[in-house]
């Protein structure tokens, strides 16, 4: 199996120099809050040094106030920031079951095996990744509030239990009208998605909740949490569940933004059909340690195709998108594209991607592929900046 670097530069002639170490998580504070990671990678080496006398526990602050929401096609994500100044990070798959009618007298079994569930108009459902496990146990498929980014229209539930999730996640406000940044997708250019419904319905949802909502853009948020060094100036590319969002910012404005409605979801059915396996089958495949330069079978050979051919998809129309803006700066220092999301977490990721960058010729110079710190959270971690800076 080949390494697999999470950062790779440019020289001046667009070829690939030495691949950097990854940066040490700890040494990143950004914005003057450690991420997620960080606290939890002090705690381990804590634990694997334990000649020392324990250090002294940090005082007690009050809490600051304001959330961060990433509400993902496939997950959903929450961060704030505890009492000792840490942030916390939580995070639920976007998905629920339904308890059939003949079980709905085991409630109790539910609450013994800690199962969360709730009862909506007289049924039961099941929430989140536990709904997930449910499934799989049973062979059946979850129910998923939202597709390619958006609420799906398809799905009746999609509000109530979307409401669950989220307040599961965030718990009560710590204070009235406490404010939640949540990202939203820009509108897609392959799909016609209606972003102000979106938006108005997890306002709603916040708003119900007790927060205070304030949406910021899916891909500005990786700006935010990811290219801190960079004078927030570069490109942030998250790779979902649904859909690839990419923003081209200047010194944090965004200068250009889009999604395409493809993403993890999209390679799923794509493996799954030509391979003739079951999608959850195909999802398995994908997240159990493939490296894309490196397949070893027929199925993972199909994975490392669809991810080629998607991350040409975007890459194509970012290139189109340079051409048909109008306000796009002109960067004269090479500027850095920071991925991040579940669907760059894959083997070998950076190095299809700087690959494939190199052959679309963008007409703004590019120093380097590098895959965000801690790729999943760095979105929900853009919106906590965002909200801190408004409260
Ligand atoms: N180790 C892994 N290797 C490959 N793919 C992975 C891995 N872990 C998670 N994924 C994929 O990442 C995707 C989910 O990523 P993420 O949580 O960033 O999406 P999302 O934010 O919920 O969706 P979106 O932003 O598109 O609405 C899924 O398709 C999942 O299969
Ligand atoms: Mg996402």
């Amino acid at each position: 199996m080949s390494a697999d670097p999470t950062s790779i530069r440019f020289d001046q002639a667009g070829t690939a120099v030495a691949p950097e170490a990854a940066p040490d998580a700890a040494t990143h504070a950004e914005n003057g809050r450690a991420p997620a990671a960080s606290a939890v990678s002090v705690a381990q080496s804590a634990a694997r040094v334990a000649i020392a006398p324990p250090a002294p526990p940090p005082p007690a602050v009050e809490p600051a106030l304001g959330r961060g929401l990433d509400v993902g096609t496939a997950n959903l994500l929450a961060v704030g920031e505890n009492a000792t100044g840490d942030l916390v990070v939580k995070r639920e798959r976007n998905a629920f079951l339904e308890i059939p009618a003949e079980f709905v007298g085991n409630r109790e079994m539910l609450t013994k095996l800690q199962v969360p569930y709730v009862n909506f108009k007289g049924r039961l459902f099941v929430l989140g990744d536990a709904s997930f496990h449910l499934a799989n146990m049973f062979g059946k498929d979850v129910r998923r509030p939202m597709s390619h980014g958006f609420l799906s229209p398809a799905e009746q539930d999609a509000i109530p239990m979307m409401r669950f999730i989220v307040h599961r996640l965030l718990g009560e406000p710590r204070a009235p009208d406490e404010p939640v940044c949540f990202c939203i997708p820009a509108a897609s250019i392959d799909k016609d998605n209606d972003t102000v419904y979106h938006e108005g319905i997890v306002s709603g949802i916040l708003r119900k909740l007790g927060y205070k909502p304030q949406p910021m853009n899916e891909a500005h948020a990786v700006v935010y949490s990811s290219l801190a060094e960079q004078d927030f100036t570069g490109i942030g590319v998250s790779c979902g569940g649904g859909m690839f969002n990419v923003c081209v910012a200047y010194k944090t404005i965004p200068a250009l933004t889009f999604s395409v409605a493809r993403g993890g979801d999209w390679i799923d059915d794509h493996v799954s059909r030509v391979m003739g396996v079951p999608r959850t089958r195909a999802t398995a495949i994908k997240e159990s340690g493939v490296h894309l330069m490196d397949p070893q079978s027929r199925e993972e050979e199909a994975v490392v195709l669809y991810y080629r051919n998607l991350i040409q998809y975007v890459l194509q129309n970012l290139k189109q998108r340079f051409a048909l803006a109008r306000d796009v700066p002109q960067f004269e220092e090479p500027i850095e594209v920071v991925v991040a999301g579940g669907t760059s977490l894959i083997g070998g990721f950076v190095e299809v991607f700087a690959e494939e960058l190199r052959k679309v010729d963008l007409p703004i110079p590019i120093s380097g592929v590098r895959r965000a710190d801690d790729a999943l959270s760095s979105v929900v971690r853009g919106c906590l900046i965002a909200a801190s800076l408004n409260t």
